[in-house]
Order: C-alpha cells, then sequence, then structure tokens
C-alpha cells in the first residue's frame, strides 16, 4: 500500500468531487474519484449502470473500484456516497485519514432534490435524503477521523475546515 490517503466520504451532493479538487490543488497531489473510475471503466453513466443491471451489481463495481483506488491512488480520493456501506471497504479505510463532509437533510434536497441523474433519489427526494442519511451517519461517522460540516459554507471554507482537521 502506498502512504495513507486523504479520503472523502460523505452523501452524494455534498461537493465531494469539488472540495476533493480543491484540497489536492492546496497540497500539491494528485485527484480521483472512484464514481469516475466506474464511468471510464465501464463506459455507461451511474445511472445507466443502475437501470441495466440494480444496484448490487453497482455496490459489486463500486467495491472493486474503491479498493482498487486505495491500493493504487496517492493524494486525495472522494468515495460514492454508498461505498461506505461495505465492511470489507469500512475496514480498509482504518488505514487512510478520512474527512466525512456532512449536511443536513434540508441542505440535501436544496443541492440534489430535483436530480434525475441520482437514481437513489427518484422518487420522493426528501423521505429518501431522511432515510439515506440515518441508515448512512453512523457508517460515515465509523470511519472518519473530521466531520467538515457543510451547510452553508463555500467550497473553499470546506476545504480550510478539511485542511484544518487534519
Ligand atoms: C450513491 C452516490 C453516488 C453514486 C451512486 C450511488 C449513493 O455518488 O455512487 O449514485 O449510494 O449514495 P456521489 O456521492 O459521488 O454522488
Amino acid at each position: 500500500m502506498t502512504a495513507p490517503l486523504i479520503v472523502l466520504v460523505g452523501p452524494m451532493g455534498v461537493g465531494k468531487s469539488t472540495v476533493g479538487a480543491l484540497l489536492a490543488e492546496r497540497l500539491g497531489t494528485a485527484y480521483r474519484d472512484t464514481d469516475e473510475d466506474i464511468v471510464a471503466a465501464e463506459g455507461r453513466t451511474i445511472a445507466e449502470i443502475f437501470v441495466d443491471e440494480g444496484e448490487a451489481a453497482f455496490r459489486a463495481l463500486e467495491k472493486r473500484a474503491v479498493h482498487r483506488a486505495l491500493a493504487e491512488h496517492d493524494g486525495v480520493l472522494a468515495l460514492g456516497g454508498g461505498a461506505v456501506l461495505d465492511e470489507e471497504t469500512r475496514a480498509l479505510l482504518a488505514g487512510h485519514r478520512v474527512v466525512y463532509l456532512s449536511m443536513d437533510v434540508e441542505e440535501a434536497v436544496r443541492r440534489t432534490g430535483l436530480n434525475a441523474a441520482r437514481p437513489l433519489l427518484a422518487v420522493n427526494p426528501r423521505r429518501q435524503w431522511r432515510e439515506l442519511m440515518e441508515a448512512r451517519r453512523h457508517l460515515y461517522e465509523s470511519v472518519a477521523a473530521a466531520v467538515v460540516a457543510t451547510d452553508g459554507r463555500t467550497p473553499e471554507e470546506v476545504t480550510q475546515a478539511a485542511l484544518d482537521a487534519l
């Protein structure tokens, strides 16, 4: 394994990609995103993978992509919002510096509520957000060395808070 990575976890739409790229720039290191790895490898969007093969198949692809990135990458890595559902992935994250970017449900609905590209929010965004947050908050917390709240903060402010927390 390479040196510990800075790994960003947290719900979709919280700003992992934007903050990840900013963090990498500030640290003079490389940025990588496991959702992008999956799309590049599959030649399909995440939404298409969900529709074609279902969530379980996507999770298997995601697990492989995350484990590969953790082994190969050197720098800042953003994980898809559901990557922490996998127990082996959570165990692997123990070797890295994990930052949980958090937001409250209303902020989440504001940011992503109408975004049909996100398959998990297609039906009733507010209810689905509440359920997702309840199911996952403790998983994000369990792997995180630092929690950075993003509500009402710009990506630059979140990036600075993450740097301060690390
Ligand atoms: C998901 C989050 C998405 C993507 C997929 C499932 C989730 O990634 O992996 O739509 O389960 O929370 P982002 O968090 O990068 O949007």
